[in-house]
């Protein structure tokens, strides 16, 4: 079983609050945490949106979400109806006056509480409701403010943003959520680099070849073509969670867990990064777009007509990059990353390749592939594998080949795995930002992702088509395998 310790109590204030991460993510966590008690009986959750609706209307709303979206088994009625009773609901008008008094009043009536602000709304509201709540004397050393992607769209939109909230948040109580921190297997690489000295001692240009991240979705834009088409798979994905993976895989150990330390190590990575300019642009990267295709068996359309605006979109669903970290640890060896909507599975995975020995004592036809890959597991069935060479059963020759020395986290430590809310919004109340975006690092990973746009709208080219169902288009297989290396897959 988990420790769970109880937080302080708190008043969560959702903006947001009828939307659909509220429903889909944030309800469902909330709900969670109080199952495994660790939301104090006293702590309020006050749901802020615009909408007109009563508390008992919110709760019937917040009920229906969490029956859609927790697993029925995971629902306790009596939990259920305890959660619900802890829900409270403002209408508030992020741009204007109405329900900032009423708000404030909710508020008042328990001063000393953690208050985190949680912006589940277009970021276009998060200037003007940090104004609001500065202007109303919501804000305090109690508060915090939790602001969810995108921070903008560009590095002059995110750095807007990050003014607006910081003339009224000081940074150590903004916190911008990238989940991908809080999935279980993303911590554990931290742990697996710095809590096993095996690892870390390999970790380096002498002893990798090349590394790979992987993210893919095997769903399509889902009713979110409006700001999907604004924003791309490099915005979406790239700027913010696979650029957070590189970093985690790729800094020097932080000289504590504190929140600033790794972001440190986190920030210098991102500086290291070498830009990708127009010069380079054709031969690192590959932009797709899905076409009709299946998935799971399943016939799909095509992005066109998922978006269903009539009008040609140029937007990428897919890429794939080759990228390199200039420093001495990582000097030469090139990190492949490639994430897409509509490819044949949901899976999120690192795949660290050691270099082969330079001399073997084993016939050349001995090996099946290139030996030890360590393969860790984001999503689906959290683990990690090491794939080592091992001799084939058998007489008659000494033959060679890869198994895996494989744990499920799921198997060895039979218990849920907890969804990333969970953990970030109880790291909030904590006040614990180590698994949070410092300003810089925000606004140093769009300066690398500006450089790459401005590169693609100076040598235009419309993106690759790829079968919705298939790993990408060719073009993304030709970027590893010129450099007679092959992406990932599965060993028996
Ligand atoms: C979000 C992106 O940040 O992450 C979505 O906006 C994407 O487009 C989602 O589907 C993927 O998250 P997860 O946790 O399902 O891998």
């Amino acid at each position: 079983m988990a420790t769970i310790i109880p937080v302080s109590p708190f008043d969560y204030v959702v903006f947001g609050a009828t939307g659909d991460l509220t429903q889909r993510k944030l309800l469902p966590a909330l709900y969670q945490r109080y199952r495994d008690a660790q939301i104090p009986e006293t702590s309020r959750i006050i749901g802020a949106s615009r909408s007109h609706m009563s508390l008992e209307e919110f709760r019937e709303h917040a009920r229906d979400a969490l029956k859609s979206f927790v697993p029925p088994s995971e629902i306790d009625e009596t939990k259920l109806a305890g959660f619900l009773d802890h829900l409270f609901y403002v209408a508030v008008d992020a741009l204007g006056d109405e329900g900032w008094d009423e708000l404030k009043a909710l508020l008042d009536e328990r001063p000393d509480r953690i208050r985190p602000y949680y912006l589940a709304t277009s970021p276009d509201l998060y200037g003007s409701i940090c104004r609001n709540l500065d202007r109303y004397g919501l804000i305090g050393e109690n508060s915090r403010v939790v602001l969810e992607k995108p921070i903008g769209k560009d590095l002059k939109s995110a750095r807007a943003i990050n003014d607006a909230v910081g003339a009224v948040f000081p940074e150590s109580q903004i916190f911008r959520i990238d989940h991908y921190l809080g999935k279980e297997t993303v911590q554990n690489l931290m742990a697996l680099r710095f809590a096993n000295t095996i690892f870390e001692r390999l970790w380096n240009a002498d002893v990798i070849d090349h590394v790979q991240i992987t993210v893919g979705e095997t769903v399509g834009v889902e009713g979110r073509g409006g700001y999907y088409d604004t924003s791309g798979a490099l915005r979406d994905m790239v700027q913010n969670h696979i650029l957070q993976l590189l970093c985690l895989t790729a800094m020097e150990s932080p000289i504590s867990l504190d929140a600033n330390s790794v972001r440190d190590e986190k920030l210098k990575v991102l500086r290291a990064l070498k830009p990708i300019t127009s010069a380079d642009v054709q031969s690192v990267t590959v932009r797709g777009q899905y076409a009709a295709g299946a998935v799971g068996g399943r016939p799909v359309e095509g992005y066109q007509a998922d978006l269903d605006s009539g009008m040609p979109s140029r937007t990428e669903t897919f890429v794939a990059l080759k990228l390199e970290v200039r420093n001495g640890r990582w000097a030469g060896v090139p990190f492949y990353v490639r994430t897409g909507k509509r490819l044949p599975k949901k899976l999120s995975e690192i795949v660290v390749q050691f270099r082969a020995s330079p001399f073997s004592i084993f016939p050349a036809d001995a090996f099946g592939r290139e030996p030890n890959r360590l393969v860790i597991r984001l999503q689906p069935e959290e683990g990690m594998k090491l794939e080592v060479m091992t001799k084939d059963p058998g007489p008659g020759g000494m033959r060679l080949r890869p198994t895996n020395l494989d744990i499920s986290f799921e198997e060895t430590f039979k218990q849920r795995y907890p969804d990333a809310y969970e953990r970030l919004l109880m790291d909030v109340v904590r006040g614990n930002a180590t698994l949070f975006m410092r300003r810089d690092e925000v606004e140093a990973s769009w300066a690398w992702a500006d450089t790459l746009l401005q590169a693609w709208t100076d040598r235009p080219e419309p993106p690759r088509p790829y079968a919705a169902g298939s790993w990408g288009p060719t073009a993304s297989i030709a970027l590893i395998e010129r450099d007679g290396r092959t992406w990932h897959e599965e060993i028996g």
